[in-house]
């Protein structure tokens, strides 16, 4: 599989996704995935099943499937543990849990600080802006975790041209990657094109649209991007899955992926989408449908009188 070279790291391009992969299915997507050549897997503390994708890592390193340098493991920083002083806290339980010593990229998860009390915020006192708790702070925590071997490289998700600034202008690692939402309906051109010549590599999250949201993330007119009619007419054509075709899109951009599938047949088929390649023009197609529309839109972190707006949020 084609790798991203990150600070002297091979990522691989398509790996695994675990948001929404559910306690008593994940264990077993993870040993399938892996058995059948995923080497990248995606995951966060706040997916609430870091123990059970530990317990399935722990058996495929101890079966000799695969050895713990072959896998690339990513995973990610809880808004309530922001702060300097909190990082490798943090990291620490993440790794007790993933059963590991170190991760392959840690990142801040989104650029919104939780007091540490609150692991979730409804209210505007469970949040801390972030003129009270900088990122920049956070960072230092972030650059420690590398310094102490926790792990071999660190980024952000979520986070817009203007805070990718002020981060690179204010660290002394400099961020690797930049997750973000990504798909054919909601391209972000101009913040890949940013990263893209700055060197900070592009990774889609929900990159299938995550129709497996919650209800309270999802709207009642929103498009499905599986159900697209230019992308199926070039899927059939090329006579793939719309879910390849669009993997396989990204990846021409040279933006990762991690699709998430807790279904054997779509693990593979996702992963096969790794070797698909799109022409110029087939990719054309697809830049076409963007809607600039998100499907994880941040409104959830504003509330009444709190510190995050939608417009703060994503400097838009
Ligand atoms: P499942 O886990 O049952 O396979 P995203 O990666 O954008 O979050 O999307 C995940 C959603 O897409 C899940 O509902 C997942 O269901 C579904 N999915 C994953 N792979 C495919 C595929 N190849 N074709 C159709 N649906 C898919």
């Amino acid at each position: 599989m084609q790798t991203l070279n990150l600070n002297g790291h091979q990522l691989p391009i398509l790996g695994l996704g675990t948001w929404k992969s559910a306690r008593g299915e994940v264990y077993t997507a993870i040993k399938e995935a892996i058995k059948i050549g995923y080497r990248h897997i995606d995951c966060a503390a706040i997916y609430a099943n870091e123990k059970e994708v530990g317990k399935a890592l722990k058996e495929v390193i101890d079966e000799g499937i695969v050895t713990r340098e072959e896998l690339w493991i990513t995973s990610k920083l809880w808004n309530n543990m922001h702060g300097e002083e909190n990082v490798v806290e943090a990291l620490q339980k993440t790794l007790n849990d993933l059963q590991l010593e170190y991760l392959d990229l840690y990142l801040i998860h989104w650029p919104v600080a939780q007091r540490k009390l609150f692991v979730s915020a409804s209210k505007a006192k469970h949040f801390l802006s972030l003129e009270e708790m900088p990122i920049a702070n956070t960072w230092k925590g972030m650059e420690k975790a590398v310094e102490l071997g926790l792990t071999k490289t660190i980024g952000v998700s979520n986070f817009s041209v203007k805070k990718l600034e002020d981060l690179v202008a204010n660290s002394k690692i400099k961020p690797v990657i930049n997750q973000v939402e990504i798909h054919p309906y909601f391209q972000q051109s101009d913040l890949v094109d940013y990263c893209q010549a700055n060197n900070i590599h592009v990774m889609a999250y929900s990159p299938l649209g995550s129709s497996d949201r919650p209800a309270g993330l999802k709207a009642e007119d929103e498009p499905v991007l599986l159900e697209d009619t230019s992308i199926k007419e070039l899927a059939n054509k090329k006579g793939i899955s719309v879910a390849q075709t669009i993997l396989a899109w990204d990846i021409h951009r040279g933006i990762s992926v991690i699709p998430k599938s807790v279904n054997p047949a779509r693990l593979k088929q996702n992963l096969e989408a790794a070797d698909i390649t799109l022409t110029n023009e087939e990719a054309a197609i697809i830049n076409e449908i963007d809607l600039n529309r998100r499907y994880v839109d941040g409104s959830f972190w504003e509330v009444p009188e709190g510190p995050y707006t939608v417009q703060n949020l994503w400097d838009e």
